[in-house]
């Protein structure tokens, strides 16, 4: 590394720790519950209608997984393609491309938000949602934001910076234009949070969005193992994030770090209750009772919002 790379990754370390010291740190004023995807088990994930259930179930935050499309509108996906959760292979059977595993997919990317708006979201999930369409964000803003938090996640941001697209700017100024991103009045809930796996696209949150608090998700993968052995690299982590987002895996093998995340001012959000895989518990509900309320943690991601135990 020469020294001027070194000299500009000091700046840059410099500024996010600035970025997020001068946040207003708060914690979860109480446990609070993300509808992952929506009422994901209810609803086709990421429709109107699993935000509207989700409100409904009284969720706390609403979440959304953010993609681009081709001309460059930020839509509502968990995945980077559309042919899982639409039916994009009938209307553009022509337009798939290949992966580096050799897989055929529709990326967002290819497709206009004109085309992606021609396609069916809820068909696949169960007849009675056919016509739902695929969000764009502005519209999930619309649905969501006077009536619940939102907690988005951008995926994917590799992807898009090899198209040249910048997807953490993308979303800054798009929640810029809306005045998403005051400041929260001391003991109140943020009404926004982002969240990424992507450990760059965390730490320019924190630069471009510093009153935005951040989740840093963590999934599989041998980074993940070294990180686990140590309470140390918890505390690099708070230096741009606000909160860890684990595996429930990876918190019932690791319980000290809801200890470890909470000594270095970090809140604890583990991901996915649903009803279909419960492991060793009798249902969602004892699930959810168990992580929050015996290992502690602050809030869960579930597909079963209505489930939460509020105590
Ligand atoms: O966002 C938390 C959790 O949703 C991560 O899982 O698969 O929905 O991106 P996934």
């Amino acid at each position: 590394m020469n020294v001027r790379t070194r000299v500009r990754g000091f700046v840059l370390l410099s500024a996010t720790c600035l970025a997020v010291t001068s946040e207003a740190r708060q914690p979860w004023i109480t446990k609070r519950v993300v509808a992952h995807r929506g009422a994901s088990s209810y609803a086709p994930e990421h429709t109107a209608a699993a935000y509207r259930l989700a409100i409904s179930q009284g969720s706390d935050y609403v979440e959304q997984g953010l993609a681009v499309t081709k001309d460059g509108v930020l839509v509502c996906l968990h995945d980077d393609s559309l042919e899982r959760t639409t039916n994009v292979e009938e209307v553009f059977p022509d337009r798939s491309s290949t992966d580096a595993a050799g897989r055929t997919q529709w990326l967002v990317a290819d497709f206009t938000l004109g085309e992606i708006k021609q396609l069916d979201a809820g068909s696949w999930f169960h007849p009675k949602f056919a016509g739902e369409r695929v969000l764009t964000w502005d519209e999930a803003v619309d649905l969501v934001w006077d009536k619940a938090g939102m907690f988005p996640e951008l995926k994917a941001p590799a992807l898009y910076r090899s198209r040249g697209i910048d997807i953490v700017a993308l979303f800054a100024s798009a929640v810029r234009r809306r005045d998403m991103d005051r400041p929260t009045p001391a003991g109140t809930m943020p009404r926004l949070r982002a969240q990424s796996f992507d450990e760059p696209a965390v730490r320019e949150l924190a630069l471009a969005l510093p009153n935005i608090p951040r989740t840093f998700l963590l999934g599989r993968g041998a980074r993940v193992e070294r990180w686990l052995s140590s309470a140390e690299w918890v505390k690099e982590v708070a230096l741009f994030s606000s909160d860890l987002s684990p595996t429930k895996a990876i918190v019932e093998a690791q319980p000290a770090l809801v200890d470890w995340a909470h000594a270095a001012g970090l809140t604890v959000t583990p991901y996915t209750f649903r009803s279909g895989a419960t492991g060793r518990f009798p249902d969602v509900e004892a699930e959810m009772r168990y992580f929050l309320y015996e290992l502690g943690v602050d809030a869960v991601f579930t597909d079963n919002p209505d489930r939460f135990p509020r105590r």
